[in-house]
């Protein structure tokens, strides 16, 4: 199913936000960068802001988060807002009884006053179908193996505050590239800020970037190298995405033996980091479940847990910019 997206034209006022394809220009992501910089001197100055007063969130997450559940709980609280933090979506909601997610996000507009919704889902075009139902905007919150769009938004922050530019990067991304959405998203972020990006992508034969998205994005100039192998590759770049390999997907698709086998196929530690260079970035969206050692994390190139930080700040951002425009 394939929905035409509104793009944003420059604003984002009362739109969802389902895909990085929404955005087109430099100068969107430089607004979303620059309120954002405004929300983070409100969290380190401690001086909560009412921008938001009278406004209504409501969070619908369908699968496990901690990250970006509660950052956009505290990004609307930050702001003033009321909020509807809904955790257990799969369990306990009328989605168990056969609700569609279309009739899900209208009932919860009426039931709660909602002014906008935060949904994370395990279908692929599921916060799509909602915005397109929705009498109010839909954040996608992560979207099946699909996309992950306010995840890119803070990881190319992360990428901006650390190394100081978004252009002439060289960028891996590594681990499960079949499953993950955070890098599919981050893949065509990069491809708006940077014409002289080059995406390295190291993963098992197995679990390699679908083919369609590598083809779009060397149409749009990008130069792309596929192989299995980090260290042929991790002494040039200015950016290590690691994510994990993703055991639920595997349950799905009932090849647990397989995953077992993959799950520790890459391991970071202090001796890979030593082939890196020493002005670099280690991200990860997290959760990890061994694939960087615990040693790495006071490395100064490990930005996972800044990166995280940021999501508050970005997230923020993306709210008062759907609800009140600037
Ligand atoms: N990065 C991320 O999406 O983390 P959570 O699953 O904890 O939200």
């Amino acid at each position: 199913m394939k929905i035409n997206l509104p793009k944003f034209n420059g604003s984002f006022k009362n739109k969802s936000f389902i895909s990085i394809e929404q955005l087109t220009k430099n100068s969107e992501i430089k607004k979303i960068f620059r309120v954002a910089e405004q929300m983070k001197d409100i969290v380190v100055r401690k001086k909560p802001s009412n921008v938001l007063n009278g406004y209504c969130i409501a969070e619908l997450f369908y699968q496990p988060s901690t990250r970006t559940f509660t950052s956009f709980l505290a990004a609307a609280k930050w702001l003033g807002a009321m909020t509807i933090p809904i955790h257990g979506m799969s369990a306990y909601s009328s989605a168990v009884k056969g609700e569609s997610i279309e009739d899900t996000v209208r009932t919860i507009h009426q039931t709660t006053g909602a002014d906008l919704i935060i949904i994370r889902h395990p279908g692929d075009n599921s916060t799509e179908i909602a915005a397109q139902a929705s009498y109010v905007p839909i954040i996608n919150a992560g979207s099946g193996k699909k996309e992950h769009p306010t995840q890119a938004i803070l990881d190319l922050y992360t990428i901006k505050n650390e190394l100081g530019r978004m252009k002439n990067l060289k960028v891996i991304f590594l681990g499960d590239l079949k499953y993950g959405r955070t890098i599919k998203s981050l893949g065509k972020l990069l491809t708006i800020v940077d014409k002289n990006l080059q995406l390295f992508l190291v993963s098992p034969k197995i679990l390699k970037m679908p083919k369609k998205l590598v083809k779009e994005w060397r149409v749009r100039g990008v130069k792309v190298h596929e192989t299995e192998s980090l260290l042929e590759v991790l002494p040039q770049v200015d950016v290590l995405y690691v994510t994990r390999i993703q055991k639920e997907w595997f349950e799905v698709e009932r090849k647990l033996s397989l995953y077992r086998k993959l799950k520790m196929v890459y391991d970071i530690n202090l001796k890979t980091l030593r082939r890196a260079k020493k002005k670099m970035v280690e991200m990860h969206p997290l959760p990890r479940v061994g694939e960087i050692a615990y040693e790495v994390d006071n490395d100064p190139r490990a930005a996972y847990f800044r990166q995280m930080r940021n999501g508050l700040y970005t997230r923020m951002a993306l709210l008062k910019l759907i609800l009140l425009g600037s």
